[in-house]
């Protein structure tokens, strides 16, 4: 295993040592929540877990992970996800896969969103791109809109909508949030501001860095 890999699994296992039974969970998406499942399989507890894509539901329910859509809970205790990138004061970009937007409906639900990482994760500024999934109806105008912009080749969203990458300067990505949000057809930003975030685990080395952001 490589050294990013190892500190990816003690993130994803000492966020899974925070899971208690009879919890309702949001598995996040990603190689560091590859690392998540078997640990939270392997605590078998007594768990109703919502899955922000079809790859993680499926791997975790070969795992005995028991997966539900989310339709039939109004809140998470806990969501537990990687990132792309995570600011010394808890902003993230996340996307790199394209689930963002199920992922930040996921990480808004829940009491504790606790994100883990490699120790490459962690950034002293966000830089592009901003991952963005575009609603396919009335896509050139919307690409225009938040220009520059590229469309990703990749298969849409399991909610039919177009990942792309907003690739101007970041700034203060609170403004660029808050434009971004502001375009009628961008259905959902990879920007996730420090007010959904508790947690950051970092794995670094042999070991983990725990840092609460409450
Ligand atoms: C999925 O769309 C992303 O938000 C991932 O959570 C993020 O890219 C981190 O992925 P890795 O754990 O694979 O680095």
């Amino acid at each position: 295993m490589s050294a990013v890999d190892e500190e990816k699994r003690l993130a994803a296992e000492a966020a899974a040592a925070l899971v208690q039974d009879g919890m309702c969970v949001g598995l996040g998406t990603g190689t560091t929540v590859a690392y998540l499942l078997p640990a939270l399989a392997a605590r078998r507890l007594r768990l109703r877990c919502v899955a922000t894509s079809v790859a993680t539901a499926e791997m975790a329910q070969r795992l005995g992970l028991p997966v539900e859509p989310f339709d039939s809970l109004d809140r998470l205790d806990i969501a537990i996800d990687g990132a792309d990138q995570i600011t010394p004061d808890g902003w993230l970009i996340k996307g790199g896969g394209g689930a963002h937007t199920r992922e930040k409906v996921v990480a808004a639900a829940a009491e504790r969103f606790v994100v883990i990482a490699s120790s490459n994760k962690p950034v002293a500024r966000l830089t592009p791109p901003v991952p963005l999934e575009l609603l396919a109806f009335g896509l050139l105008a919307t690409l225009r809109a938040v220009a520059p912009a590229t469309l990703r080749d990749a298969p849409p969203s399991p909610d039919g909508g177009l990942i792309a990458d907003h690739l101007g300067e970041i700034g203060d990505p609170a403004d660029l949030a808050a434009q971004l949000d502001a375009v009628p057809g961008v259905v959902g930003h990879g920007l996730f501001p420090p007010a959904l975030v508790t947690d950051v685990i970092i794995g670094r080395g042999a070991g983990v860095e725990h840092r609460s952001l409450d």
